[in-house]
């Protein structure tokens, strides 16, 4: 392997540790000499849970965010076209990795961050969050063109909120479709490497104003915070380039976020509900569209789900 090779397998590595909607990894990438095609991999998008491919491409984005921030590391520079080909929905970007500068002191502690960004399914203690960190989060998801909006237990529509993640999680324990495809991501074998495995999924809440999502296969329960910091991502549209922002922003403002020691932990089931989602936007008299709701908080390093090999993930 030659010095280009082991650099782009570096950035390909760190891309791949994205979040990515039930650890889906929805992505492909082919290389070309220093050029990364980013494409969706539609077979890996949820039929049911996310007909439009919103989730999908939100992955994708926060994909191409590491991509980004790895490239940086070593001392590239990514240029990003994104959804280059206007016949091509499934190609979210194509990537030229170009000579660039080194790393400043912010591009490395971002790019570090990547690895110690995780998902949290956990309880988290009933501090708020600190003013300049939160203001932090948000610029992080603002330099990517989306919008980061907190909602504070003091705000009237934090009980609001917490109402329809419930009502959405009900409409969802109902829906079989929906039960065997999160079942699908969720039941674990050994040596699995996507899917979320049981033992991260978390106790189910027993409050049920947890503004969490019930996974079927999770076991146990424990009760969770009730002064949860919950932070919603907005874009203008609602479009596969505005996913693919979303998706940017997302991975931008959960990196800072890691730099402080502050995970996320998701409640995603109420915007993939077409209605709950609309009232979502009502309750908070949001003019921009949401895309992904979370809780923000302190926690322990969680344990993180695996990821396929670099094999399987490029062509
Ligand atoms: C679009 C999207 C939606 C998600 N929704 C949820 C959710 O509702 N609940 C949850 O626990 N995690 C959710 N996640 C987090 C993924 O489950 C997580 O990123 C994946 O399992 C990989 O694990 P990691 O983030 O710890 O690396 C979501 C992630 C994305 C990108």
């Amino acid at each position: 392997m030659d010095v280009v090779d082991a650099r782009i397998e570096r950035i390909l590595r760190a891309a791949g540790d994205a979040p990515s909607v039930l650890n889906t990894q929805p992505w492909q990438v082919a290389v070309t000499g220093t050029t990364l095609t980013l494409r969706a991999d539609r077979s890996r998008r949820l039929r049911h849970n996310d007909p439009q491919g919103r989730e999908m491409f939100i992955s994708c984005g926060a994909f191409l965010f590491n991509a980004r921030v790895a490239a940086r590391r070593e001392s590239l520079t990514a240029v990003v076209t994104v959804l280059p080909d206007p016949d091509d929905d499934l190609l979210v970007a194509e990537v030229a990795l170009e000579p660039g500068d080194d790393p400043n002191a912010d591009e490395l502690e971002l790019s570090v961050a990547i690895g110690h960004r995780v998902t949290s399914r956990v309880p988290f203690d009933d501090q708020p969050l600190l003013t300049d960190v939160l203001v932090a989060i948000q610029r992080a998801a603002d330099a990517e063109g989306a919008s980061l909006h907190t909602v504070q237990p003091s705000d009237p529509s934090h009980a609001e909120v917490i109402g329809l993640v419930r009502r959405a999680e009900a409409i969802a324990a109902e829906d079989m479709a929906a039960r065997d495809e999160e079942a699908a991501w969720t039941t674990s074998w050994p040596g699995r490497d996507d899917g979320i495995p049981e033992r991260l999924l978390g106790r189910a809440p027993s409050n049920d104003d947890a503004p969490v999502r019930r996974y079927h296969a999770s076991r146990g329960r424990e009760l969770f915070e009730r002064h949860s910091t919950l932070a919603v991502l907005t874009t203008a549209g609602d479009s596969p380039r505005e996913w693919i922002a979303a998706g940017q922003a997302l991975e931008h403002a959960l990196l800072v976020a890691a730099t402080y020691f502050v995970r996320a932990s998701f409640a995603t089931t109420v915007l993939e509900n077409p209605t709950t989602r609309h009232d979502l936007r009502q309750a908070l008299s949001l003019s921009a569209f949401p895309q992904m709701l979370m809780r923000l908080g302190n926690v322990p390093t969680p344990e993180r789900s695996p990821r396929r090999t670099l094999g399987a993930a490029t062509t």
